[in-house]
């Protein structure tokens, strides 16, 4: 069998889509007009029904709609070239990404908070679904402390006396005031960044490098 078109020239394989990893749930609503900004046509990002793969419209990006902390893990192994991944997931875990640009969304900050008024605890228990963040924290201030794996609604640590602080994110307060809780310290400032397998961005780097640039732009113009 030949490889030859009739005039002679040899048949290149179509190119494959870009695969673009995005966390679904709320962010979409964000995450597709920032894209939209840097000529990427994501307003498939957007419908509302149950297809996990989906393409935008001149099909040169294939989008995975993932669980968030899943993101990092289908880009480190290659099966997406691009993600997108709150730093918190970052900080959480080692990944071997890299981490081209903080698209300024999902902007939100990991705090220490107590129920509000409670005195200090000379060797406090913590909850929190970020035990390496809430090691790294306490062992960093010289605090003893006993880190509580929770998988969510953190909140409920302190207000069943499961623990007496917890390590979560904040973002309008409205989940730690309605828990009776307030923020005592703030660890560090979180947003969403686009990350990238290291291999398929040497490989792709033609076609990457403008979703890169045009990114930075519509970041830096929003
Ligand atoms: C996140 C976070 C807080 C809440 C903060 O929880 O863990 O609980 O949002 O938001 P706020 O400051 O605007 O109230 P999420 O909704 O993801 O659910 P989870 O508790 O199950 O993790």
């Amino acid at each position: 069998m030949s490889n030859s078109e009739p005039n002679g020239a040899t048949a290149r394989p179509p190119l494959r889509p870009l695969t673009l990893a995005v966390p679904k749930g709320r962010i979409l609503k964000v995450l597709a007009p920032l894209l939209e900004g840097a000529g990427i046509s994501a307003s498939c990002l957007l419908a509302e029904d149950r297809r996990l793969v989906r393409e935008s419209e001149d099909g040169s990006i294939r989008f995975l709609l993932l669980k968030p902390d899943d993101v990092p893990t289908y880009v480190e192994y290659g099966s997406a070239d691009l993600g997108v991944v709150g730093r918190d997931t970052l900080l959480e875990r080692n990944y071997e990404l890299y981490q081209p640009v903080d698209l300024r969304v999902g902007i939100c900050r990991m705090v220490v908070a107590a129920p509000t008024g409670a005195a200090s605890v000379a060797v406090p228990r913590v909850a929190t679904k970020y035990p390496r963040i809430a090691q790294k924290y306490f062992a960093s201030r010289g605090i003893q402390a006993e880190i509580i794996y929770v998988q969510g609604s953190v909140e409920l640590g302190p207000v069943t006396g499961l623990s007496d602080l917890i390590v979560d994110l904040v973002e309008t307060g409205a989940t730690l005031r309605e828990n009776g809780l307030e923020e005592r310290e703030v660890i560090c400032p979180i947003s969403s960044l686009l990350v990238a397998n290291r291999s398929l961005f040497k490989l792709h780097h033609q076609r990457i490098a403008p979703i890169v640039e045009g990114l930075r732009r519509a970041v830096a113009s929003a």
